[in-house]
């Protein structure tokens, strides 16, 4: 069997072919962050034409890469949610006209559980039970999987994700969108030790998160400094090492509370090399083993869309529904409400 993934929730097309046996066959990508950079940050209408002109060239692109044609795919996988109204629209509008037309399932994904699932493209993969750390641009949380499908929310950000802070942070730095990786650059150059940014909520019980405070830390910081090129990357250096070392402490607490012994890390920020280092670190010292998917998986991309997709293919989680459904705002451990609302 064979699925094609279709990922246009926020500033990435992305679409993949996921082979029950083989794996992955093909996976095209394209950003936006070009022509939202302009703007310092996403501007959803654009985001949407954006999808509409390459979703199409993609898909075509994804097929011959694969050496396929359309009678060699069993289902379309599309992100139903979370994400922009509009983007989400454009996968899914395509993902159940394609799957109508071909006469094959459309099967909606949660894009968080794409996330979760990213580790699982790779040959070192975690085996269940594992914890998984997700954090990315519009969500931070850390989930306890049990199994495909199976996850209980254990803690998550209250306020900004921690690719949000690393975005807003690195806008008040003076980088560009996205700033997540900007300022892991700028921060290689940055003096250890000189600034010394608080853990939120590590003092207190539990694995929930903020990490809205370490933005206004920062601009602080940056208010009652000299403006200069070391300060600025000093601050970048302190303000990484505060949300790698807050994310560390709530994930040894959320393994300690399960017994678990592996932890999956995933989402953009799993792409930054000094939270790596961090968690191979402690992995290492408490004797847990810790797993990440290849850094253009960690982003947004088509081919988790279509591992998952295989996951619902193979577990039947089908209908031949004709309602296209997005949902904007979908907590992960809700999964089964979009078969729920559906309307037939
Ligand atoms: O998972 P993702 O592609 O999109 C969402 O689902 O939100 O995550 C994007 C986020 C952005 O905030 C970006 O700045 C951050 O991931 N990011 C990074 C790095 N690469 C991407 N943050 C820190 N270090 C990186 N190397
Ligand atoms: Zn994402």
């Amino acid at each position: 069997m064979r699925v094609i993934g279709i990922e246009t929730s926020c500033d990435e097309t992305g679409v993949a072919i996921y082979d029950e046996e083989k794996g992955l066959l093909s996976h095209v990508l394209y950003s936006q962050a070009k022509l939202h950079s302009q703007y310092g940050g996403v501007v959803p209408e654009l985001a949407s034409r954006d999808h509409i002109k390459k979703i199409i060239p993609s898909i075509k692109q994804a097929l011959l890469e694969a050496q396929l044609t359309k009678k060699d795919i069993n289902a379309i996988a599309y992100t139903a949610g979370p994400g922009l109204a509009g983007a989400l629209l454009v996968g899914a509008t395509i993902g159940h006209s394609i799957a109508y037309a071909w006469n094959i399932p459309a099967l909606p994904i949660h894009h968080m559980e794409g996330h979760l699932l990213s580790p699982m493209l790779e040959d070192i993969r975690p085996s269940f039970p594992f914890i998984a750390l997700l954090a990315s641009g519009g969500h931070t949380m850390i989930v306890a999987v049990k199994s495909v499908g199976r996850y209980k929310i254990l803690g998550e950000s209250l306020d900004d994700a921690a690719g949000e802070a690393f975005d807003k942070t690195a806008k008040l730095l003076g980088l560009d969108y996205p700033g997540g990786p900007l300022l892991f650059h700028l921060a290689k150059k940055g003096n250890p030790g000189r600034f010394k940014f608080p853990r939120p909520m590590t003092n207190q019980p539990g694995l929930d998160m903020s990490f809205s405070g370490l933005k206004t830390f920062a601009a602080n910081t940056i208010r009652s400094h000299r403006n200069d090129s070391q300060t600025r990357a000093d601050i970048a250096y302190a303000f990484q090492e505060a949300i790698c070392d807050t994310l560390l402490i709530k994930c040894e607490r959320a393994l300690q509370q399960t017994g678990m012994k592996s932890i999956a890390i995933a989402g953009g920020v799993s792409a930054n090399k000094q939270l790596r280092k961090s968690f191979d670190k402690l992995t290492k010292k408490i004797g847990a083993k810790v797993y990440y998917p290849r850094t253009e998986f960690c982003t947004d991309n088509g081919a988790m869309i279509a591992y998952a997709g295989m996951q619902k293919l193979k577990n039947n989680e089908t209908s031949n529904n004709l309602s296209i459904q997005t949902i904007p705002r979908w907590p992960i451990d809700q999964i089964k409400l979009i078969q729920e609302n559906s309307i037939n």
